[in-house]
């Protein structure tokens, strides 16, 4: 399923499918417990934004790109089906999140070319777990929505990223990343994205030590 090849309305497939915004007080109140105060808090990257930034960063057949706290699944979903990714990775703590994610993918699957089917459903995976846990040997570049992050929570994703992402070339967060990250991890650009909370959000690129 290489979209850019075989074009198909991917986006029109999800109009109907479960928001991110919709957790129970019980969800949100588990999440909260689990990876601190405002872990829970929710907002989208916008489409428009997602495909610009997903054409700057240049991902190709080689690269597994993650969404580290993946909400609704819909920025995986797009990098899926616009860009040549051998894997798109949602990882996402709150189970009702995660459940409309897997609802999402199921009305992706349904209407995606049968040929394309197959891989398609091999391309994305959606896990429901936590990223200061999850497996992060495989990802080349992820995205992090950390603006609502715990300071906590944000320091140990970064620090596992440093530590168990061996073929990690780009981290691309909404937040700046806090000393001593953001020299162990340079900076190569900024972005002005827009975001459901608000318009040309800034957004950060940095590099691996051993990646350009
Ligand atoms: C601001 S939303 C971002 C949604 C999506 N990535 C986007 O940008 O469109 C942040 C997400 O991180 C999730 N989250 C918070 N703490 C987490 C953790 N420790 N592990 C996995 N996901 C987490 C929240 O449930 C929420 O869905």
């Amino acid at each position: 399923m290489t979209a850019p090849d075989r074009p198909w309305d991917w986006e029109a497939a999800l109009a109907r499918a479960p928001s991110g915004f919709d957790v129970t007080p019980a969800d949100r109140a588990t999440l909260d417990a689990s990876a601190g105060s405002g872990a829970a808090t929710y907002g989208e990257i916008l489409p428009v934004a997602a495909r610009g930034l997903l054409r700057w960063l240049s991902l190709g057949r080689d690269d597994v790109f993650a969404d580290l706290g993946s909400g609704s699944g819909r920025l995986v979903f797009q990098a899926a089906c616009e860009t040549k990714v051998r894997r798109a990775v949602g990882v996402e703590l709150s189970r009702d999140r995660h459940l409309a994610a897997v609802e999402g993918l199921r009305l992706l699957q349904a209407a995606c070319p049968a040929d394309s089917r197959p891989e398609l459903t091999e391309r994305i995976e959606l896990r429901c777990e936590d990223v200061r846990t999850t497996d992060l040997a495989d990802l080349t570049v992820v995205y992090v929505a950390a603006t609502s992050f715990p300071p906590a929570l944000w320091s140990t994703t970064l620090r596992r990223l440093a530590e168990a992402a061996p073929k990690l070339r780009r981290i691309v967060a909404t937040r700046p990343l806090p000393a001593p990250w953001d020299r162990h991890f340079p900076p190569v650009g900024e972005l002005e994205l827009d975001m459901t909370w608000t318009r040309n959000a800034r957004v950060h690129v940095h590099r691996t030590a051993h990646h350009r």
